[in-house]
């Protein structure tokens, strides 16, 4: 890229606002919906640090990866492997992350705009004993209606367009600095109310009690997805995030702190949910079921459940917001640069097409729910191909093209940041070997796994 244009790119100015930004896109509905029951079923603490392992030796380095490739580049995803890769074929890799980033951006939102209806309902004190809901057949209803749930994806894109439009800088780092903070308090609020319920001492020891023989290999596979999803890897919201990361800023800080963040949110997330669940009696479960029925049910007989609705639902929507945003930036930085759109025009064309694909999804919940192709519904699909094809691919491919394509002393520059910071020469070796020959062998025996099963 020539000076003149990286001169004119939108970029972050804070560090704290480019930790807190990277924060929101990992922390999301896989926090919230899916590591607390994970947790659980699959041996507790023996679980957590297998995840740990899982997130620190083969995500991180994964993660590193990406932040090479999107600040030494300083381009969108399909542009940096064009630019450092050179000949056509890197240029798939990219192709393939914007890809991913669409198709998860379209059901995504869907479940965003299910956050907001649910804000709205617990606005209206729709979750408390007066309330007097049956919320397995108001979730079925609603889901499987046609208008009210499109009603509510659009409000979802719509907010995620509007905070895209401002720019990197006027919208993404001023909107999550703004809002992670939030997320954050509201999050230890609902933890500490779901801990000190009478009973919940079932749900602490479902999440931390180790036990061994709970832990299978396909918990560990487990694992392993869990941490790529939550940690937003293979579809290139980090890479897009991190091209827009100046020079001077340390990238494996950066890397670490995301990561332990993320983690941090996730146990927080599963101190808030699982504790209130055992309190109740109601056995865990994973997925919509979880935040959509079960938690109401709970709600509605919590003293002061109707407040605990209301926080945790925004909480919810903000967490999904703040992912959303980093998806559509993928796709908005692809635009700007290889087709030449302004960004408004960018946001604009995307998101026509993204309010198809997010109908689509929606309405396969209910007038499309015969809509079968490989015998899942368009939702189901998209999230299957995003999860387990698309995003491992794309995590692949940035890990090969780091280890086996760019210079050993072109990262070395770029983890130093041009020589600003130290990095010590064992830690480097072994980083090294692990994008190199660890993690590509990790994910295509997991690759390899998920066509088996
Ligand atoms: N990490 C987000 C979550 O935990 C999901 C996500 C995946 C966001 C990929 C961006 C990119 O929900």
């Amino acid at each position: 890229m020539s000076n003149q244009t990286s001169a004119k790119r939108d970029g972050f100015v804070s560090s704290l606002g480019i930790l807190l930004a990277m924060t929101g896109s990992a922390v999301g509905l896989g926090n919230l919906w899916r590591f607390p029951y994970l947790v659980g079923e699959n041996g507790g603490a023996t679980f957590i640090i297998f995840y740990l392992v899982c997130v620190i030796f083969i995500c991180m380095p994964i993660m590193v990866c990406e932040f090479i490739i999107g600040r030494r580049s300083q381009a969108n995803a399909f542009g940096a492997y064009k630019r450092l890769g050179g000949d056509k074929g890197w240029k798939v890799a990219g192709l393939l992350s914007v890809l991913a980033a669409a198709f998860i951006l379209s059901f995504y939102s869907v479940v965003g705009g299910w956050s907001i209806r649910y804000l709205v309902l617990a606005c209206g004190l729709k979750f408390t004993a007066a309330g007097g809901i049956q919320p397995e057949t108001m979730f079925n209803s609603f889901v499987t209606s046609t208008w009210a749930p499109i009603i509510y994806t659009l409000i979802f894109l719509a907010c995620t367009g509007i905070i895209i439009v401002a720019g990197v800088k006027n919208g993404i780092e001023k909107f999550t600095k703004a809002l992670m903070p939030v997320l954050f308090v509201l999050m230890v609020i609902l933890a500490v109310r779901s801990m000190t319920l009478p009973g919940a001492g079932e749900g602490v020891r479902y999440l931390f009690k180790p036990d061994f023989s709970k832990f299978t290999s396909s918990s560990a596979i487990a694992a392993l997805g869990q941490a790529f999803f939550s940690l937003s890897l293979g579809c290139g919201t980090i890479l897009t995030y991190a091209s827009y990361v100046p020079r001077k800023e340390n990238i494996l800080k950066c890397s670490a702190e995301t990561t332990a963040l993320d983690t941090l949110f996730a146990l927080i997330a599963g101190c808030a949910i699982m504790p209130a669940v055992f309190a109740y009696g109601i056995s865990p479960g994973q997925g919509p079921g979880l935040v959509f029925v079960t938690l109401p049910a709970i709600f509605s007989e919590l003293p002061a459940g109707g407040f605990a609705a209301i926080l945790f639902f925004v909480s919810l929507f903000l967490a999904a917001l703040t992912s959303a945003i980093s998806l559509l930036e993928v796709v908005i930085a692809f635009l700007i640069e290889e087709c030449n759109l302004r960004r408004p025009v960018a946001v604009g064309v995307s998101m026509s097409v993204f309010v198809v694909l997010a109908v689509l999804c929606s309405l396969s919940q209910g007038a499309l729910s015969h809509v079968k192709i490989f015998s899942l519904n368009i939702f189901d699909l998209f999230d299957y191909v995003s999860a387990n094809v698309l995003m491992t691919f794309g995590a692949l491919l940035a890990v090969l093209f780091v280890g086996h394509k760019l210079k050993r002393a072109d990262i070395q520059d770029e983890l130093s940041s041009g020589g600003i910071y130290g990095v010590p020469r064992g830690f480097f070796k072994a980083l090294y070997f692990i994008i190199r020959w660890a993690a590509p062998a990790v994910i295509i025996a997991i690759l390899i796994a998920g066509l088996i099963s």
